[in-house]
């Protein structure tokens, strides 16, 4: 059974009837402030072709991981406005999730009106393990929207997670993949099935554990692994080296040897890294190699030696996954490394290698580090989703679209 589009439903037509939009609108915010916008303005134009055609749109998203309750930290407030900008209209924040406020505006909308809820974790049922518990949360939702309703699935960052209003409202209300989604899904069609040789996969950020699967599962299909950021330290470990006070996950260090033992050609490793004695955008940077860290320094990038290698490795790539931060890139003193890379990868997209951007993090140094966002073929905005959906698991949000619309 194919997914439907979000040009099915249109064609349907949707003036005046109500539609429920679950974004992902998760953006990281410094007290208050949103400092990478990219999710919003990529739900711009699933909710901007809704509205257009006159429906009633009720969107639901989350920021953060509250505790199943109101908080006010973790209010869309900010995220009402910044998308009520990019879209160039009104959006109006409800005062709950989907309590008498939500209902109230819900049933006050007119054509072409916008209503955000608030953050859907403040209700614990949308990521309770409870099936019942989610399903009346997901009920609570359709009755905003009405028995003529309709469900767009848009929030691909969420789709690997079985929430109420992720994967259970669309058992209840016909559903249609949103335009995010569906771009984001052919991209990662393309990368699993007919990629062009070679394959590089670039994988950073700071865990072992959160990247196993990936790596174990890539592994065997790409030509080279490229691995930095903090977790390439318990992988040093697992080749006998001492990390000094660099980021280390002790209880994979024995996978780490076993994954160097079986796929050792396909590995990359850094050679050298730039260390400091504390974790601080002002703590002196030194570079070392990598088998020369001192006792009492810590690890926050790769070194340009490491930089030359990857990125004479990825020169030649025909296909790029990249997922995750190469060092610290926060802080300038420890942003070359990623910087280095990612350059590496625009300049292999110039010359025809299909490349993919996946996880908040990369997608936010790219951005961050000022670098050309049409550099590469696609960034995702999904780190989690996109990483499950190349470890070959299937993505709840996303199989229960396949099924036939009720
Ligand atoms: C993300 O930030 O990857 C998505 O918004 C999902 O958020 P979660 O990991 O808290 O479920």
């Amino acid at each position: 059974m194919g997914i439907k589009s979000l040009d099915d439903l249109l064609s349907e037509g949707v003036s005046g009837r109500g539609v429920l939009v679950r974004s992902d609108l998760n953006v990281p915010l410094d007290d208050g402030t949103i400092t990478d916008p990219g999710r919003i303005i990529a739900s711009v134009p699933t909710l901007k072709a809704l509205s257009d055609a006159g429906a009633k749109v009720v969107v639901t998203a989350h920021l953060g991981r509250p505790k199943g309750e109101p908080d006010p930290k973790f209010s869309l407030a900010p995220v009402a406005a910044a998308l009520g900008e990019k879209l160039g209209r009104h959006v109006q924040l409800a005062g709950d999730v989907v309590g008498s406020d939500a209902l109230a505006r819900a049933e006050g909308l007119t054509d072409g009106d916008i209503l955000l809820l608030e953050n859907i974790r403040f209700d614990p049922r949308e990521t309770s393990k409870d099936d019942a518990g989610r399903l009346k949360l997901a009920k609570a939702l359709v009755e905003l929207v009405g028995d003529d309703g309709a469900f767009v699935s848009d929030g691909f960052g969420v789709v690997h997670r079985k929430q109420a209003s992720v994967y259970d409202v669309a058992t209840l209300l016909p559903h249609y993949a949103g335009k995010l989604v569906a771009a984001e899904v052919k991209v990662l069609e393309q990368l699993t099935s007919a990629g062009e040789r070679p394959y590089a996969v670039v994988l950073g950020g700071s865990k072992v554990s959160d990247k196993l699967a990936v790596i174990e599962n890539l592994a065997t299909k790409a030509d080279s692994l490229i691995i930095g950021g903090g977790m390439c330290f318990t992988f040093l470990a697992a080749q006998g080296l001492s990390v000094g006070s660099s980021l280390l996950e002790e209880s994979m260090i024995e996978t780490c040897r076993k994954l160097l033992d079986d796929y050792g050609d396909v590995l990359h490793l850094p050679v050298d890294i730039v260390v400091a004695e504390k974790f601080a955008a002002d703590s002196p940077a030194e570079t070392v190699a990598a088998d020369k860290i001192p006792d009492d320094k810590m690890g926050l990038d790769i070194g340009p030696e490491s930089v030359r290698r990857f990125s004479a490795l990825l020169a030649n790539a025909k296909t790029i996954f990249w997922n995750g931060p190469m060092g610290v890139f926060e802080f300038p003193a420890f942003a070359a490394g990623t910087k280095g890379v990612a350059e590496a990868i625009i300049g292999a997209t110039e010359k025809g290698a299909f490349s993919v951007v996946g996880g908040g993090d990369s997608a936010a140094a790219v951005r961050q580090l000022g670098l050309a966002e049409d550099g590469f073929s696609h960034i995702s905005t999904g780190g989690g989703a996109s990483l499950e959906y190349l470890e070959g698991k299937t993505l709840p949000g996303i199989e229960v679209l396949g099924r036939p619309n009720n």
